[in-house]
């Protein structure tokens, strides 16, 4: 996650989650961001300021008149240096001040004047969550344009099991990033993404894979919904965490892979294939171990479907966008496969390359469109991969309109 030169302010409501706010802007300085705290009365009863400030190195903000500084718009100063003010944990009694426009203290009114740019991740009992007057109030909350984060369900620190519980850090990064982002230059659109490796069944213990991880799969998913596009993920088995908002389906074999893509390229407006799909499978699976007896042993193997390519054949106004991992003679052998499976971007590159391929967080592409100069990018993360290939998607997009 980069959040670099990021303003964020952090609410924090009196709730007990309160203490996983530490966490939470620990994480945010770490990631380059600049973070500023807000504090309730009843968060303090929780954890201290020197908590917090000991995290973020700046002074906590408390009070709508602070005594030791001479500043009566406190309020206003941080609301406009925010580009973002996220509110975790969110208190019933704070949702329902944000509902009704109420400023009593410094938080409840930093949040009237930043209302455009306020993220809302509630916490509470089960049995509070789901009284009606609080589930109205964030109802209300989002109809006005809030972003209001779905608690999770689970263990709650009062004993109960239910839904309540502050999201994990990684939830709250994927929608702070969300809001962060801005643009919805997607919007309206569907973006369907393969990704990952598939494994093909030799006998109940034996598979014919490969070293996808499915990361750069799943950042393309990532950039395309903070980019404001509905997103269908078909991935093979990896070990990723799930990502919110995100249609997910799991698949295994290539086959499996294909079939769920032929039940959803319907309704896609967008196709990027960043699977790395197994080109073969065993001719036959065994149903019992294969034993081990003779001294060779020769495994026939039959082709998979060329799932891309048959959605190149049949892609009408879609964008389709392909990888291509090549060893050797990679342009042409790039630019050849862009042809031949009839995509409008190819995005190719070398595993041989230091820091890039299957397990690394970073990759090191070379993007190439029909009659347009190859952009080759440096080493970057997959994320920032992610974000120049959904740029030149864009740009395509708009220049097919234009048209
Ligand atoms: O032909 P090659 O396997 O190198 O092409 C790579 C591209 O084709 C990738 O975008 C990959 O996701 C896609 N592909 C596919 N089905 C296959 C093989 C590759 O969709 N069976």
């Amino acid at each position: 996650m980069d959040l670099k030169d990021k303003k964020i302010v952090l609410g924090i409501s009196g709730g007990i989650a309160a203490y996983k706010a530490a966490e939470l802007a620990r994480r945010w300085v770490k990631s380059g961001a600049e973070v500023e705290v807000v504090m309730t009365d009843a968060a303090r009863e929780f954890i201290t300021p020197l908590t917090m400030e000991t995290l973020i190195n700046r002074k906590v903000h408390t009070d709508l008149f602070p005594k030791d500084e001479f500043s009566a718009t406190v309020h206003i100063d941080l609301a406009d240096w925010a580009d973002v003010l996220i509110i975790a944990p969110a208190t019933a009694n704070l949702i329902s001040k944000l509902r009704m426009g109420q400023g009593d203290d410094l938080l409840s009114t930093i949040c009237l004047a930043a209302w455009r740019k306020t993220v809302i991740a509630p916490a509470m009992n089960s049995n509070m969550w789901v009284n009606p007057a609080v589930q109205e109030n964030l109802d209300i909350l989002e109809k006005r344009g809030y972003l209001v984060i779905e608690p999770s369900a689970g263990d709650l620190a009062c004993g109960y099991t239910g839904i309540g519980r502050l999201p994990d850090p990684e939830i709250i990064d994927f929608w702070l990033q969300y809001a962060l982002h801005g643009d919805r230059k997607l919007k309206g659109k569907t973006v369907l993404i393969t990704a990952g490796r598939t494994e093909e069944e030799i006998d109940p213990v034996r598979i014919l894979t490969n070293r996808s991880s499915a990361r750069m799969g799943f950042a393309l998913a990532e950039q395309a919904f903070y980019s404001g596009a509905k997103v269908i993920l078909i991935s093979g088995p990896n070990e990723l965490a799930p990502l919110p908002g995100v249609e997910y389906h799991s698949v295994v074999s290539a086959m499996e892979m294909e079939q769920e893509v032929a039940e959803r390229i319907e309704e896609a407006d967008i196709v990027i294939a960043s699977a790395a799909v197994s080109d073969y499978r065993s001719k036959e699976v065994l149903f019992r171990k294969m034993k081990k007896g003779k001294k060779e042993h020769t495994l026939t193997m039959v082709q998979n479907p060329d799932i891309l390519a048959g959605i190149g054949k049949m892609k009408g106004k879609r964008i389709v966008v392909g990888f291509a991992l090549e060893t050797d003679n990679e342009e042409e052998n790039a630019k050849e496969k862009m042809r031949s499976k009839n995509l409008d971007m190819i995005v190719l590159n070398n595993p041989r390359e230091p820091g890039a391929g299957f397990a690394s967080d970073t990759n090191k592409v070379t993007i190439f469109a029909p009659r347009k100069k190859a952009l080759k990018l440096p080493l970057m993360t997959k994320s920032e991969v992610a974000t120049r290939i959904i740029e030149e998607i864009t740009k395509l997009m708009k220049k097919r309109k234009s048209k």
